[in-house]
This record gives structure tokens, sequence and C-alpha cells, in this order.
């Protein structure tokens, strides 16, 4: 076997993404502008969310009702979904304790105690992802319990159903947040009122052209036979990330979707509101962005709320509309890697997530590996072996209770313990679309090697 170079998650660059930004810094304009409305719009009728026309002559989308915003990062995007929503010191929000650290640091930021949930045994019993205990989940719901973060890893949906059954439920324990004293507390207000229960998030940083039939979405719609949804438009607000290493990038980046029941739009919210509230949020609460204020004489603008920057440039706006053109054939080759990998996993008898059922495709982004009753130390040599062969891999998660930061707070991985058995044997394997044929079975030789040599078997 000849020896080969496997990177684990490199950007995936065309000649179009590289003359796209290239007329960006041509055209005059590289902050935040036409590209990244633009990007919203196909973004949005992308995930289909909103509605969203065509336009008659060129067929791109025209943005009709605007649910999605473009921002620098899914980290940012979780936070202000949080802030729009209103979560403040003395609210409570539960998080899974297999996840990454911005699922929970984001809501510590609003000033929220972050409640931690273990995961199934094992995950899923079907994709295997390590998705959180729902008996827990509800177990952990009181009266502070303001919002629960679900995250769908490995771009696998999950099962928001469950979810949105429980906080219907507990409705009887929710109290809405009640300040009417100025633009933002007043939306806090009124998006609380009208949802009546804990709000419903998806950490969707992984899962962008993920879908799942379901019978819930957050507008509160029921389908009694399921519909298909793609994540963005399931739960009540979501976050996508575009960092460097996720399927769509735009170097960093994200976005924010809302899908809300028709009870916030009876309090007379619609959603240019919620829309412009992002904005303000995202550029120092400054009542013009750059662009309005070069209208003519158009120069003065007030301050809203001392508030965060975090918006998107058009520079990484054009990335990101040249990778979503390509994004179909992108998923297509994703997909075509895993039913490799899958057919070696199989014949080891090696478990591995399960991107695709009758009722959930994902969005192909992580291929998650856990090999059967090893120690933690064994999984790390198979790491080693591995990179020595020329192949890194990675580990997705450690779960949050046995980093520094969430130790104490999380009161320990021993009140986990599925979580810490599922990390235990887990490995991410590369999965990105620079693999060519050959380079996915050089990792599939690799992985045996390595299992081999580390007499597992
Ligand atoms: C599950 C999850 N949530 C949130 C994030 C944060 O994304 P970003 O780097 O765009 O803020 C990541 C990043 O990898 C992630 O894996």
């Amino acid at each position: 076997m000849e020896r080969r170079n496997i990177s684990f998650s490199p950007p995936d660059m065309s000649e179009m993404e590289i003359e796209e930004v290239a007329e960006t810094l041509r055209s005059g304009w590289i902050t935040t502008g036409p590209r990244v409305k633009k990007l919203e719009r196909n973004l949005s009728y992308y995930i289909g969310t909103g509605n969203v026309i065509l336009d008659e002559e060129d067929k791109t989308p025209t943005l009709f009702t605007k649910n999605l915003v473009c921002l620098n990062s899914a980290t940012a995007a979780e936070e202000l979904n949080l802030r729009v929503l209103g979560i403040h010191p003395g609210d409570e929000v539960i998080v899974p304790a297999y996840t990454y650290t911005a699922t929970a640091s984001a809501a510590i930021h609003c000033g929220a105690t972050v409640r931690f949930v273990d995961i199934q045994k094992d995950g899923d019993k079907d994709t295997h992802i390590p998705e959180i205990d729902y008996d827990a989940l509800e177990r952990m719901i009181n009266k502070n319990t303001k919002a629960i973060i679900l995250v769908d890893i490995g771009g696998i949906i999950v099962d928001y159903d469950r979810v949105f059954e429980i906080v219907e439920r507990k409705r009887d324990l929710f109290s809405p947040f009640s300040d009417y004293s100025d633009a933002l507390s007043t939306l806090n207000s009124k998006i609380q009122k009208g949802l009546g229960r804990i709000a419903v998030l998806s950490d969707a940083a992984h899962s962008l052209g993920g879908s799942r039939i379901v019978k819930h979405t957050g507008k509160g719609v029921i389908f009694a036979e399921g519909k298909r949804k793609y994540a963005g438009a399931i739960a009540d607000f979501t976050n996508f990330s575009f960092h460097a290493v996720k399927n769509l990038t735009t170097a960093e980046g994200g976005a924010s979707t809302w899908c809300l029941p028709q009870a916030v739009y009876d309090q007379d919210v619609d959603d240019n509101l919620i829309y412009n509230m992002y904005q303000l949020l995202s550029l120092h609460g400054q009542s013009k962005d750059a662009l309005a204020k070069t209208q003519l004489g158009a120069w003065e603008y007030d301050i809203i709320g001392p508030w965060y920057k975090c918006n998107m440039t058009d520079i990484m706006a054009a990335i990101g509309l040249k990778q979503l053109q390509r994004y179909p054939k992108l998923l297509f080759r994703r997909e075509q890697i895993i039913k490799v990998y899958d057919k070696t996993c199989d014949q080891l008898g090696i478990c591995h997530l399960v991107h695709n059922t009758d009722y959930m495709s994902s969005s192909k982004h992580l291929y998650l590996i856990r090999i059967p009753g090893i120690t933690e130390e064994q999984r790390n040599q198979i790491i080693i072996k591995m990179a020595e062969l020329g192949v890194t891999t990675n580990v997705h998660y450690k779960p949050l209770p046995m980093m520094t930061a969430y130790k104490d707070y999380s009161n320990g991985i021993d009140f986990y313990p599925n979580s810490y058995d599922y990390f235990r044997n887990v490995i991410t394997l590369p999965l990105h679309t620079l693999l060519s044929d050959d380079d996915v079975e050089y990792v599939c030789e690799v992985l045996k090697t390595a299992i081999h040599d580390t007499k597992i078997y």
C-alpha cells in the first residue's frame, strides 16, 4: 500500500468561489451588502423557510418574508437566537452533555444556567448518533427552564417531535418574560408570550441540507402523517455554521433561522421586525448599516442598544453563494464516500453513524465509528497508528463535563456515564469532497491495519 497523506477536512474551493471573491473585491463593496442579502435569500429558498418567491426573469430567489440572517459564526447565531428569544440571568437552558462548547457557551454568555443532560446509552437505536436522553431531559425541566437546545451531530437530524411533545406537556410550568420598556425586551416578551412554552432550539451547525419527516415544527402545525422538513425549518430557532471545516463554508460564518407559531405574529410581531432586531444585535445596535449610510446625506444614525458585532461580510457571502450552487453535488460525493465506509465498517463489525433512514436524510457531515469493547487508550493508539500512516482522524466529541471549563459546572463526567461510554471508543474518519476513490480505499485499509496492530480482534 503506497503511503498517502489524508487531511481531516480541508475546504473544497473551486475557481467559481475564487472568481466570485475577486469580483467582490473589485466591486468596491466588501462588508455586509448585496451578496450577504443574496446569500440569505438563496439559503432561505434552499432550506424552505419563509416564503421565498423566484424572480420571473433570472429565476433567482427574491425574498418575500425574511426568516434567515447570515452572521459571522454559528456561535454568534446561537447567541443572537437566545437574545431575540429573551434568555436572561435566572433562566435555565437544557443542553446535551455530548456536544461542542458553543452549544453551551452561547447560553452562558446570555447569563443563563446551562443544565446538561446525558445521551441515550449507545446513542439513537437507528442512527447511532449520540442523541440526548429524552426522558432525562423531561425530568430536568422546571419553572426556570426557558429553552432546550438539540444538536444534529454529524448532520443527523434528531427527534424534534419528541421535544415538541415534551414542551407542550410542560406548558403549565412556563411563565413568559414580561418587560415592555425597550425594543428588545418588548420583542422578547411578545415572542415568549406567543410561544407560551419552552423554546426548542436547534444547533444545526452540521446539518445544512439534512431533512427529517416530522409531525411538529415551531409553527405548531401538526402533520398527522408527517412531512419532510429541512434543518432550519423545524425548530423555533436554528443556528448553522459555515466554518472552514463545514460542508458549506464561508471561511468563518453562520446563519440563524426562525420558525414560530402564529400566536407570536398575533402579538403584533412580523418577520421584518425580527430580522431587523438580528441586524441591530449584530451591528452595535446601530440603526443604519454601512450600506444605508452611503445614501446621499444619510450619514446620521442612532444606537438603539450597546450590542454586538458579528455581521457577515460580502467577501464571506461570495464564497457561500458559490458553495451553495455546488452544494447538491458536494452532498452527492459525501454520500458516495459514506457508502464505501459503511461497507468496510459492516465487514469489520464496527458500529457507525447511519446517515439515511426511511424518515431522515442527513447532511453527511461527519463519519463517526465506534469500535466495540475498546478502552480509551486503545482508541488513542488506533488514532496514532492511523496518523503514522498518513490518515488524520478526530474525536467528536470529548463530552463537555470532561472539559476544564465545565467540570465543576456540570458536577463532572461521572454524572453522564452514557456520554463517557460513547466517547471512549469513538473515532471520526475523514469525510470531505477532496477525497478521491483511492484515498477512501486507503483510509479503509489504514483503519483495518490500525485495528489489527492494536491487537483488538
Ligand atoms: C455542534 C457545534 N455547534 C456550534 C459550533 C460553532 O460553530 P462556529 O465555529 O461557526 O461558531 C460548532 C463548531 O464546530 C459545532 O460543532
